[in-house]
């Protein structure tokens, strides 16, 4: 437990599972109050149950009448908004020759326009806290690519762009914008996309190889780079991409 989050209301897409809920136990654990976002009620209110002074509000990120909502119900039960860490996310395996249109389209929705309106919506809130910060998750695939993933390399790289130019925008009215792009941790989203090879289990142990320091991601790594982001410690960071991969990159 510390207090370097101590009074701030952060907004979680996401935060229900995965990262996203890593990210709000972290907060917590700082002294932050978070409110939960996500499709799905239950993991809502299961993730809810285990963060003291939690809320919740089921919506869609990729409906715009959801967003308005889900952000008002937030700034209403915490008194404000001060931090929106947007981890909701998709994958789709397909490659350039492959890859259906539809698949494209809804990873492209998923990941890129709903970092544009969650932010959006959030922004009048986060101005007017006067100490707001943005965190959106992306990915190593953002900055290398991988075989068969060409429209979940394209959304990550789009969502890296977008946080440089939301980061200009903002600047100067006391919103800082940065990205955090993990390497992989064996979440839902994870285990689904390796779950989808053929060989699993070669595939993770292959996988496992290409980290330099040995081991895959834990939740909690990037738990620790989101608090970073969020509190004093990164006062003046923006526009930034936090890659935390164990290495994967630095090859
Ligand atoms: N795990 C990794 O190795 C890894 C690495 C790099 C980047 N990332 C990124 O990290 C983020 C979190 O992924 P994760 O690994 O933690 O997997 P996860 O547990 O499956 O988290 C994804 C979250 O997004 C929510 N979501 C999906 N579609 C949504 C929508 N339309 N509206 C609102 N919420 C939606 C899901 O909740 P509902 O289904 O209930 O909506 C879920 O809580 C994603 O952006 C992912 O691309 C993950």
């Amino acid at each position: 437990m510390g207090d370097r989050m101590r009074g701030r209301k952060a907004l979680i897409w996401g935060g229900g599972t995965g990262l996203g809920y890593a990210c709000a136990e972290a907060f917590v654990a700082e002294g932050a109050v978070v409110f939960l976002a996500g499709r799905r009620p239950e993991p809502l209110r299961v993730a809810c149950g285990a963060l003291a002074g939690a809320g919740f509000d089921p919506g869609d990120i990729t409906v715009e009448a959801d967003v308005a909502r889900v952000t008002r119900a937030a700034a209403d039960f915490m008194g404000g908004l001060d931090t929106l860490l947007l981890s909701s996310g998709t994958s789709s395996k397909g490659s350039i020759f492959d890859a259906k249109v539809a698949d494209v389209r809804h990873v492209l929705e998923t990941n890129v326009t709903s970092v544009f309106l969650a932010t959006h919506h959030a922004a009048p809130l986060l101005v007017a806290s006067g100490d707001g910060s943005v965190i959106a998750i992306a990915s190593v695939t953002g900055v290398a690519g991988m075989r068969e993933r060409v429209a979940y390399c394209a959304s990550k790289a789009a969502v890296i762009g977008m946080v440089r130019a939301m980061a200009l925008d903002f600047a100067g009215l006391g919103v800082r914008v940065n990205a955090i792009s993990p390497s992989l941790v064996m979440t839902d989203l994870a285990r689904t996309m390796i779950g989808r090879e053929k060989y699993p289990e070669a595939v993770l142990a292959s996988r496992r190889a290409q980290h330099p320091m040995g081991r895959l991601g834990e939740p909690a790594d990037i738990g620790r780079t989101a608090v970073y982001l969020a509190s004093k410690d990164s006062a003046w960071m923006t526009g930034q991409n936090l890659v935390v991969d164990g290495g994967f990159t630095a090859i």
